[in-house]
């Protein structure tokens, strides 16, 4: 992806997040630098939170920790025991710097998560990391100050919803959330929204199916009536197309420009953009979207996922 290193003329690195690749091979003596490492990390806390949802508390080294408070920051996970091919990339939802501990949600569903759920509070677990793409439209999120934001979430999606909902706060503006509990049951962030969030909405956005006109009427509502500059959306991407759906409606309609960002849920298993798990091809353009930060609007496009 890197211009320079393809010994192009300028640099073209606008949408790649994380450190500029140039100048890390530029210290390190002209050479590639080393993958991302794995850590040692240990269960200081297992929660059951839901049927199927496990919340854990892992402590982690301080170099760790200090660099997975950014929104879109996520790590890879696994038992000590387990080969790399058992890596499963999970959102950080919050970090306490002091204790220099990461808390993540979990759903479990299928192998690699269900390895992780057998071990229990004390016991060694492998973190690799810190990677920080967890978030597509991530610039939206950080340039927005003062102005009115509305955020969707529905179940697990609630867990990466944390980081960006803080950062919102933290500039100032107001913000509107609404919460599906999904499948999970649970609406395991009431005491994140209780502190961060203004208004609340908690209800199903897939009632009698996605198409069935509720959700779009309380969506186009809110955006109107509050002048919502951004839509932050974490939830399976096919809520996320309709959302955009409504948004371009919005746009049409009333003349008005709204940014959208949302969580990346491209499938990845290295993180380092090597393997080619996460690829999106669109107009011969072949992207990385473990590394490749753009506009959502640009992703889903053409994107046969
Ligand atoms: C950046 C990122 C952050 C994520 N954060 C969370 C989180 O905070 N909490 C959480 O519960 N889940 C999160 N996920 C999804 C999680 O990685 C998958 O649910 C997990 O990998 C499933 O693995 P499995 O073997 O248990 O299930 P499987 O039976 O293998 O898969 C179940 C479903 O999970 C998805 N999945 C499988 N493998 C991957 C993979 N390597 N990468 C992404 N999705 C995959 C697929 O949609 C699949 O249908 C995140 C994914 C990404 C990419
Ligand atoms: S996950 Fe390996 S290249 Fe993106």
């Amino acid at each position: 992806m890197c211009s320079a290193l393809q010994d192009k003329d300028k640099c073209d690195c606008g949408h790649w997040s994380g450190v500029c690749i140039y100048q890390r091979f530029i210290e390190n003596g002209k050479k590639a630098t080393a993958t991302r490492k794995y850590y040692e990390g240990e269960i200081v806390k297992k929660e059951k939170i839901g049927p199927e949802l496990l919340k854990l508390i892992i402590k982690v080294p301080e170099y760790l920790s200090e660099r997975l408070v950014q929104p879109g920051s996520f790590v890879f996970l696994k038992s000590p025991n387990d080969k790399v091919t058992f890596d499963v990339p999970i959102a950080v939802m919050e970090v306490n710097r002091k204790k220099s501990t990461i808390t993540l949600v979990i759903k479990i569903l299928g192998i690699k998560t269900k390895r992780i759920d057998q071990l229990k509070t004390g016991e060694k677990i492998t973190v690799k990391g810190p990677f920080w793409n967890g978030i597509l439209g991530l610039r939206h999120i950080k340039n927005l100050k003062d102005s009115t934001v509305l955020v969707i979430a529905r179940g697990i999606g609630q867990a990466p919803m944390i980081p960006p909902l803080k950062e919102l706060y933290n500039n100032n503006n107001k913000i509107i959330t609404i919460i599906d509990k999904g499948k999970e049951g649970v609406e395991f962030i009431r005491p994140y929204l209780d502190r961060y969030s203004h208004v609340n909405i908690y209800t199903s956005v897939i009632d009698k199916g996605i198409n069935s006109g509720k959700f779009e009427d309380i969506f186009k509502n809110i955006v109107v009536h509050d002048k919502v500059s951004l839509v932050h959306c974490d939830t399976a991407d096919f809520i996320i197309k309709k959302v955009m759906k409504y948004i371009d409606d919005i746009e049409k309609e009333k003349g008005l420009k709204i940014d959208f960002s949302c969580c990346n849920n491209f499938k990845m298993a290295c993180g380092e953009g090597i393997c080619g798990c996460c690829t999106n091809r669109r107009n011969s353009n072949i992207k990385r979207m473990c590394k490749y930060q753009g506009d959502p609007k640009d992703i889903f496009e053409e994107c046969e996922r």
